[in-house]
């Protein structure tokens, strides 16, 4: 059957205290309600709609990358007036999916057993057992053990109150039978609200099958009203991650110090510090080793690389066993090759540095092409930049940049060039050339040091 999932994000959020909409909060970096919509593109449902009443602009904006229906529910009449309101977008032959903005952790297994235990014609409802189920909806099953309706915390008699098969609020139901029940919801109970809770009583009373699945645990199901349950889905979320990162062959000195904000994949025998944190998309080879106080965000690092302490990579990529680090700043662009070292203090953008070459300390290499074998001695700048225009620094294979040298771009260094220590290089350097450009020493007999007059 097909599949339309409507996601609820009307609430206001005025707990959060923020101008953010509620469901822009992020989990890991990405907004609570994009990881309700990755979720259901999973499931390849046929379309997604975004109920929302708050925020609308900022909302289109930030999810603009998806491809999803909006429906306005300009006051909040309640969680079956928020469903009611995506009607056109509820085909009467699909599975109608409802799913909510500010549950970021459902996993798609969950919601694919759900879907597998949805009657043809019918409800499938995602419960949970909680042990202290205060403030949700209980679910009310008759002597047979059958799901017979849900009853609101406000509107439970004080026996229903024990119940603790509680109502996460999402459901799978046909788009025909939902409309229909929808219409003929009422507003008279405790909070003078429309209930979609009360759907599931007029579909028992009509006949129809209501079905159950259940979560993984309760915290999969919990939504984030303030700042502090945020945290604490983050930090689920942080757990399941680090978990699935060390079941792939990743050792954490402390799981609860990697931090995961993107698609991280490891390889075999990789060896994570504390206070790591990885950001969009990081692939890790084999054998790779990340010291303390390191961000990795969007690189490849590949097999046997070492990411010495307090370094930050940011789009590159590390080739096999290269070693950069502590203190190394590799920028957008920063290709290094086998075996190559970037020492403390180095700083890489849009650069390649060859097989086997070092910059071990105090560099800023931007806009260049270093070849293999190549010396990049300390405290090497090559100058790209002329406050308009950027300019490339092309330094061949074997060439040996001496100390605080200055490369005044554009300049080519040929093979095995060298430029002597303390040079302000402006002209190309032929191969196997030298070059010298710095004042001539003088030294002056007799001088005096000053004295204090
Ligand atoms: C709802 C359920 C309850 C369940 C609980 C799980 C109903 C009547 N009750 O209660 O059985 O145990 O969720 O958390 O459904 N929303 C709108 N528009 C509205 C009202 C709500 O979009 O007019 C959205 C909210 O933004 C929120 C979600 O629906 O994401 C749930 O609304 P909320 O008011 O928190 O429902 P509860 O009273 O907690
Ligand atoms: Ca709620």
């Amino acid at each position: 059957m097909n599949l339309s999932v409507v996601i609820l994000a009307a609430g206001k959020g005025t707990r959060m205290k923020s101008s953010l909409p509620k469901v822009l909060h992020p989990v890991a970096h990405k907004p609570m309600v994009q990881h309700v919509i990755d979720a259901s593109k999973a499931l390849n449902s046929d379309n997604i709609t975004m109920v929302y009443g708050h925020g609308g602009d900022q909302l289109k904006e930030a999810l603009a990358s998806n491809n999803v229906n909006w429906a306005l529910q300009a006051e909040q009449k309640g969680t079956g007036h928020a469903v009611k309101v995506a009607d056109e977008f509820m085909p009467d032959d699909h599975t109608i999916l409802i799913l909510y903005g500010d549950v970021p952790l459902i996993q798609t297994e969950t919601l694919e057993r759900l879907l597998a235990v949805k009657p043809e014609k019918g409800i499938a409802l995602l419960t949970v057992k909680l042990d202290n189920p205060t403030g949700y909806g209980r679910i009310v099953r008759d002597e047979t053990n059958k799901v017979v309706g849900i009853v609101e915390q406000k509107d439970a008699v004080p026996e229903q109150l024990l119940i603790n098969e509680v109502n996460t609020g999402i459901m799978a139901v046909n788009g025909d039978l939902l409309k229909g029940w929808l219409a003929n919801l009422s507003s008279d109970n405790a909070q003078g609200e429309y209930y979609l809770t009360d759907v599931i009583a007029m579909a028992n009373e009509a006949g129809y099958t209501i079905n159950t699945a259940h979560p993984e645990s309760g915290i999969e199901v919990e939504g984030a009203n303030n700042r502090v349950q945020l945290a604490t889905l983050e930090r689920e979320y942080q757990r399941r991650a680090t978990e699935q990162l060390m079941l792939a062959g990743a050792s954490m000195r402390d799981p609860a110090r990697v931090d995961v904000r993107g698609d991280v994949t490891v390889g075999h025998d990789v060896s994570l510090d504390v206070n790591i944190v990885f950001e969009g998309t990081v692939i890790l080879g084999d054998n790779v080793t990340v010291g303390p106080n390191c961000v990795l965000k969007d690189c490849v690092i590949e097999n046997g690389a070492t990411i010495e302490a307090n370094s930050l990579v940011d789009d590159a990529k590390v080739g096999t066993n290269a070693q950069i680090g502590p203190f190394a700043r590799l920028r957008p662009g920063a290709i290094v090759g086998n075996k190559a070292k970037v020492g403390n203090f180095v700083e890489m953008k849009k650069s390649t540095l060859g097989e086997g070459s070092k910059a071990n300390h105090f560099s800023y290499l931007g806009d260049a092409t270093i070849g293999a074998g190549v010396n990049i001695g300390a405290g090497v700048i090559t100058a790209n930049y002329d406050g308009v225009n950027k300019f490339k620094t092309d330094i061949k294979d074997n060439a040996f940049i001496g100390t605080n040298s200055t490369l005044v771009a554009p300049i080519t260094i040929e093979e095995n060039g060298f430029v002597a220590a303390g040079s302000t290089v402006t002209k190309n350097i032929d191969k196997d050339g030298l070059a010298i450009a710095r004042g001539k020493q003088r030294n002056i007999e007799g001088w005096k040091r000053p004295v204090k007059g």
